[in-house]
């Protein structure tokens, strides 16, 4: 059996325990809990980064629009701990709603640049302010070398990754590759919300930017390529937030393959569940 991690929820507890590492290196894994492999990559990756392994599990009120899945958010707690137990993460950190939020709470980090280029931003306004603020705050209780975060929510790393160069911060923020079932759906939480006959439609998600992405790699006009791209998720029964071609770190809209690295990047709901998927050119 592996060792049980220890599991703190107040932040005195969290600096009691951060005291007794001493100067062993610390990689911080903020998660929201119902943790599936996508996660468990990044756990992986932190292992080997550093000494000491920290994962946050909280469902962070501040990044949800009073009309999202907030309250109905998966929660599996025992499992979640018995897979971190797996992996030998040395902490959990869960703190509740009112620690991280306590009465009079009234600031708040605002991104602009990548957080504001008309995509999650467009669809979800309140969404990166309400992650960069709690990612700042997790920065600042756990003080980590490392942050480790997935490719899976590329424009939400972006962010991270210019906070932290704003702000000055000091962990090295660490990217994931997205972990995938083998019909090429990315693991997410939200996949627990799908049906059936949904299930058996999301993998076009993936199979529409990996065939766009051949075609904007074999030199086709990218605006030709998106439509096409839009039609056929369309036709599978996606309704469409986004399907873009952007640049892949500053994720302004790009015309020619020649002007940068290139990452393609869609968002499309099927019945009531919204998935995000995205790929480098
Ligand atoms: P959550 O959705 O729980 O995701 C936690 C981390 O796991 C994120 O960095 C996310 O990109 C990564 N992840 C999710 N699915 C993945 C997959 N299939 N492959 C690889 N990595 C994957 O993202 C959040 O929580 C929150 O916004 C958070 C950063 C914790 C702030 O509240």
């Amino acid at each position: 059996m592996a060792r049980r991690p220890k599991v703190v929820r107040t932040l005195p507890g969290l600096r009691r325990v951060l005291a007794g590492y001493g100067n062993a290196s610390v990689a911080l894994v903020p998660t929201m809990g119902a943790l599936h492999a996508g996660h468990l990559a990044l756990v992986k990756q932190a292992r080997r980064r550093a000494k000491r392994v920290v994962v946050s599990v909280f469902v962070n009120p501040t990044q949800f629009a009073p009309t999202e899945d907030l309250a109905s958010y998966p929660r599996t707690w025992n499992a979640d701990l018995a897979a971190l137990a797996a992996l030998k993460v040395d902490l959990i950190w869960a703190p509740d709603a009112n620690t991280m939020y306590p009465d009079g709470f009234a600031t708040r980090i605002e991104p602009g640049g990548v957080a504001k280029v008309g995509l999650e931003d467009k669809f979800r306004p309140h969404f990166f302010g309400g992650v960069a603020t709690v990612v700042a705050k997790l920065f600042t209780q756990v003080t980590p070398d490392f942050a480790l975060f997935g490719e899976k929510d590329y424009q939400q790393l972006r962010v991270i990754i210019q906070m932290v160069r704003d702000l000055n911060l000091s962990p090295k923020i660490v990217g994931v590759r997205t972990v995938r079932e083998k019909g090429g759906l990315a693991l997410s939480s939200r996949n627990m919300y799908l049906n059936e006959a949904e299930r058996a439609v999301a993998p076009v998600l993936y199979r529409v930017l990996k065939e766009s992405a051949r075609h904007v790699k074999a030199g086709e006009r990218i605006a030709t390529v998106l439509t096409a791209g839009r039609r056929k998720l369309e036709d599978a029964g996606f309704s469409l937030d986004y399907l873009e071609a952007r640049h892949a770190l500053t994720l302004e809209q790009i015309a020619r393959r020649s002007e940068g690295p290139i990452r393609l990047l869609v968002a499309a709901r099927i019945g009531t569940t919204r998935l995000i998927d995205n790929i480098g050119v």
